[in-house]
Parts: structure tokens; C-alpha cells; sequence
């Protein structure tokens, strides 16, 4: 019976091969210089800078709880978890972390235990950050006062709570890397790619992501419904003709949060918040540079609406237009025109003419402010309108925007509205 040994051998050999190529950052981790960085006025004031870059704050603050000390509840697909404390307290927080376990944690993805992290954590763009820069991050952290705060028990679903299907996920879908300059661009392209491909990490919204919670590189900032949450990120990918007035534009949409004819809103809202409001223009300016140069890709498949015949449509938009006359003509004005800095124009609006009518429905209902910023403190507000408009009128007047001023996005149905 020599087959059944050889196929034994040949089951155990593949096995072997597929463990070890598995454990292997087990057996073998990537080294990482054990230096101590100074803790210097300009090194923590840099560190500041960057950590705003990485919006940090985002994730690692509770509501209402104290900056930095962690406890905001992450929602993935796969259940949600809690973020932890990154003040340099001894027993909850980073205060016993060399700078050597930091830049592990962000360049590699692994705690200071060993344990392998999971993506919601953002190490996947992070990675690219230079060492000196995650050493002046780590000094700004641990500068600031301690807090003890004890992290909640995350509620991953199973495998995803286990060590073993984090390190396969890592293994299949990570690769540590840092940012390397491509030295036939511009030193303002190369920039704004290191900042929006690492801390900003931009892609974690703008690119949808596959079945394991990967990033999808097929839809490589095509934007899509973001996982965990209730919003479409927009594309990103579509500037590639931008002029000066679209460049001016999302300048003053990423430090003002209120350009000339838009505003940003839901979570891009708090990107802008804690983020990018604070970056120097020239980093903007980096950032704009980059994203013009982004390739097209596929776009991702919209979030699953109820069909609406051509009939139904030409009825909702008629509908639509008195429902708008009455209740928006006032702010967005009587085109979509808008009113400048004040209230966005829905005429030739991204987020009006996405492929799902998602993010519109839920302002519409919700109602929705822009950021306060440094540059726009006083933004005005979207009412909401879940209790004054019937489910057929939000309908009616959201077919209508992206219907009316010679839009041709489809139209709404009822029924989609009532699912919210
Ligand atoms: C999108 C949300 C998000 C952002 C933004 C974010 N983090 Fe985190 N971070 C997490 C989550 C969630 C975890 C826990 C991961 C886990 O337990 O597997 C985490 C874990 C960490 C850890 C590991 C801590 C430990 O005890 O193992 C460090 C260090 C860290 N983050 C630093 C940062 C820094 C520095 C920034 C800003 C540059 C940042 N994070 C931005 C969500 C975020
Ligand atoms: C937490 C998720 C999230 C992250 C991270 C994020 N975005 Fe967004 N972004 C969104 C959503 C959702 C929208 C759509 C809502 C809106 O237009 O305000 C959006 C919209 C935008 C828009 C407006 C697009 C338009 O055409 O009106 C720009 C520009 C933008 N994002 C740039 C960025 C950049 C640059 C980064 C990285 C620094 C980034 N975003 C990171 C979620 C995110
Ligand atoms: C009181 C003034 C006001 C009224 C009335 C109003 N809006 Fe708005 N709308 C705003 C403001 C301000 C924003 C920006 C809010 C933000 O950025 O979150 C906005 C944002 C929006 C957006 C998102 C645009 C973008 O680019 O972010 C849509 C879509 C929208 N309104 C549709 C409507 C519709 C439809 C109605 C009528 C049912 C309406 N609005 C009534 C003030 C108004």
C-alpha cells in the first residue's frame, strides 16, 4: 500500500509547508532597533502634529471620556471592539511601552505581548509611517498625563477573538512596508502619498473592503458603503481634471469643512473635526496633489435598492419638485444653486449624484452639520426631516435632486426609505 504512505507523506509535507509559512512571523520577527528617542519640546510638538494627521483622538477617545485614554467602541462585520488607552498610565495604558514596542504596534501590527492586532486598528495604511516619525508620535503620547482606564472586553465574534485567525488574516492580507519616495514625482506627490496613504489612511473609508474585512485594490478608492457604518464614502478616484476651483475647493472641504458650494458630512464630518482642520496648507495642498493622481478603478457594487420604472420615476420627481419647492428651495435654493459658504449647491452635488442614494436619505432624515473648524466656527445645520416629510415625500423630493437640473441618478422608492 505505498500510495496511501506517499499520500500520508505528501498531506503531512503540505501541511507542514502551510504551518510554517503561517507561524513564521512567530518564529521569525521582522527585528526592530531598540532605540530610545528624547523626549524633546519639538519632538512632542511634531508628535502632536502627526497624531492629528492620524486622527488618533478619533478612535481612542469614549464619549465624552478623557482624550486619548481609549474606550470608543469600533463596530466591524465580525462584532465590535473597544480601543485602548494610549496615555502613558502604567497598568492600562502605554506608560511601561518602549519606543521599539510602538513602532511595532504600528509598523507591524503586533501588541506589545506579541499578540497580533486586528485591522480596525489602521497598522495596514500606519505601516508606511518612517520610524522617526511613529518616535515622535510615542514621545507626544507619552507626554501627555496618565489616565487609568480599564478597556471593555471586545465582542468579536468566533474565530475573529482568537490569535490564530488574526495572524491568518495578517498573513494574508498584510505586509509591513515602509513609504518609499518615487523619485520621478514631485516631492509635493510624494508627500501628500505618504500622508494619505499612512496616517491619513484615507483608504480605511474610501475603499471598500472584501468579505474578510480586507481592502479591496480592484475598487481602490472608489469609495462604497464603509463597513460598520451607516455611510458611502465618495470616490476619490475621480479627480483626475481637477482645475484650480476644484483644487480650491477641496482645500477649503478639508480645513474648513464648508467650501464655496459643499460641505462634508457624517464621518468625513469628524475626519475633518479632529484632523484634517489642522494640517498646513502646504500638507493639503500635498494630499490634493496625490488624490488628483489617483487611478480609476472599478466601482464597487451600491448598497441594494428597491427598482423604480421610468413611469414611477417621472411621478416621484413631479412629487418631488413641490415637496422641495416647500421645504429646501429656501436654503439649497430654487436650482440647487445653493447659497456660497452657507448652504451646499445639490446641483452637480457628489454626494447627491452617488450611485446609492444612501448618505442623501440619511441626511435628509437625520438632518446633518458640517464641522466647526478654526476657519468656519458657526457652519450652519441641515434640519431633519424624519418627522415632518411622509416616507413617499422623502422619496418624492430625494428622486427629485437627483433627478431635477439634469441629473440622471435613479430615483428613490418608498419602501427604501422606510428601511432606515
Ligand atoms: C479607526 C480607528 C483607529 C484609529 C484612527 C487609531 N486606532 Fe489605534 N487602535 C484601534 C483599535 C480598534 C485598537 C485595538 C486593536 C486590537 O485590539 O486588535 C487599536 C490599538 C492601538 C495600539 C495597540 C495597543 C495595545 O495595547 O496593543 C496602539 C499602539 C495604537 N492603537 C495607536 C494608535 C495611534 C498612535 C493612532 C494614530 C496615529 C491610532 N492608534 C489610531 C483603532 C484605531
Ligand atoms: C471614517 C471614514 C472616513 C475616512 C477615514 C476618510 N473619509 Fe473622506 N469621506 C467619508 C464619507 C462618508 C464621505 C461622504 C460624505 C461627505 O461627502 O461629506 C467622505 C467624503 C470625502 C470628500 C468629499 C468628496 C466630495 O466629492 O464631496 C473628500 C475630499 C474626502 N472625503 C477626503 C478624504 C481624505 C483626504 C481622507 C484621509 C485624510 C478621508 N477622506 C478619510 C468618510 C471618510
Ligand atoms: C435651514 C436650511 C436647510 C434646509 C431647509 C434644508 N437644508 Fe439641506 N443642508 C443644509 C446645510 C447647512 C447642509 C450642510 C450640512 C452638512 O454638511 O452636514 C445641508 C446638506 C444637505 C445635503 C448634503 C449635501 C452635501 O454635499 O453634504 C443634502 C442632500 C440636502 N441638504 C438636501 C436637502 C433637502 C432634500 C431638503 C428639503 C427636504 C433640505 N436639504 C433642506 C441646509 C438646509
Amino acid at each position: 500500500m505505498n500510495w496511501l504512505k506517499l499520500a500520508t507523506a505528501s498531506i503531512l509535507g503540505v501541511g507542514l509547508i502551510a504551518g510554517l509559512w503561517l507561524i513564521w512571523p512567530v518564529l521569525f520577527p521582522t527585528p526592530v532597533a531598540d532605540t530610545q528617542p528624547a523626549m524633546t519640546p519639538e519632538r512632542i510638538e511634531r508628535g502632536a502634529y502627526l497624531a492629528r494627521a492620524g486622527n488618533c483622538i478619533g478612535c481612542h477617545t469614549a464619549k465624552s471620556g478623557p482624550p486619548y485614554a481609549g474606550g470608543r467602541r469600533v463596530p466591524t462585520p465580525f462584532g465590535s471592539l473597544y480601543t485602548t488607552n494610549l496615555t502613558p498610565d502604567d497598568a492600562t495604558g502605554l506608560g511601561q511601552w518602549s519606543a521599539a514596542d510602538f513602532y511595532r504596534a504600528m509598523h507591524l501590527g503586533r501588541s506589545k505581548n506579541g499578540g497580533f492586532l486586528l485591522p480596525a486598528f489602521p497598522f495596514t495604511s500606519y505601516t508606511r509611517i518612517t520610524r522617526e516619525d511613529s518616535d515622535a508620535l510615542y514621545v507626544f503620547l507619552q507626554s501627555l498625563a496618565p489616565v487609568e482606564r480599564v478597556r471593555p472586553p471586545s465582542d468579536m465574534r468566533f474565530p475573529f477573538d482568537t490569535q490564530l485567525a488574526r495572524l491568518g488574516w495578517q498573513r494574508l492580507f498584510f505586509k509591513p512596508s515602509t513609504f518609499e519616495p518615487d523619485p520621478k514625482a514631485s516631492a509635493a506627490w510624494n508627500r501628500g502619498a505618504y500622508l494619505v496613504e499612512g496616517l491619513g489612511h484615507c483608504s480605511a473609508c474610501h475603499t471598500i473592503r472584501g468579505p474578510l474585512g480586507e481592502e479591496s485594490q480592484a475598487h481602490a478608492y472608489a469609495g462604497g458603503p464603509i463597513a460598520g457604518m451607516e455611510w458611502d464614502a465618495l470616490p476619490l478616484n475621480l479627480n483626475r481634471r481637477m482645475n484650480d476651483v476644484d483644487r480650491r475647493e477641496m482645500h477649503a472641504l478639508l480645513k474648513a469643512g464648508t467650501s464655496r458650494d459643499n460641505a462634508v458630512s457624517g464621518p468625513m464630518a469628524e475626519v475633518v473635526f479632529n484632523s484634517t482642520q489642522y494640517l498646513d496648507d502646504s500638507d493639503l495642498d500635498a494630499m490634493i496633489t496625490y488624490i488628483a493622481s489617483l487611478p480609476v478603478t472599478d466601482s464597487p457594487a451600491p448598497r441594494v435598492t428597491t427598482r423604480v420604472d421610468g413611469v414611477r420615476r417621472s411621478e416621484l420627481i413631479k412629487q418631488g419638485s413641490v415637496v422641495y419647492a416647500n421645504h429646501c428651495a429656501d436654503c439649497h435654493g430654487r436650482d440647487g444653486e445653493g447659497q456660497p459658504f452657507t448652504y451646499p449647491a445639490l446641483a452637480n452635488n457628489p454626494l447627491v449624484l452617488a450611485p446609492s442614494a444612501n448618505n442623501a436619505i440619511r441626511i435628509v432624515l437625520d438632518g446633518g452639520f458640517a464641522p466647526s473648524t478654526a476657519a468656519h466656527p458657526r457652519p450652519h445645520g441641515m434640519p431633519p426631516f424624519s418627522h415632518q416629510l411622509s416616507d413617499e415625500e422623502i422619496a418624492a423630493v430625494i428622486s427629485y435632486i437627483r433627478g431635477a437640473w439634469g441629473h440622471d441618478a435613479s430615483a428613490v422608492a418608498a419602501a427604501d426609505i422606510a428601511r432606515y
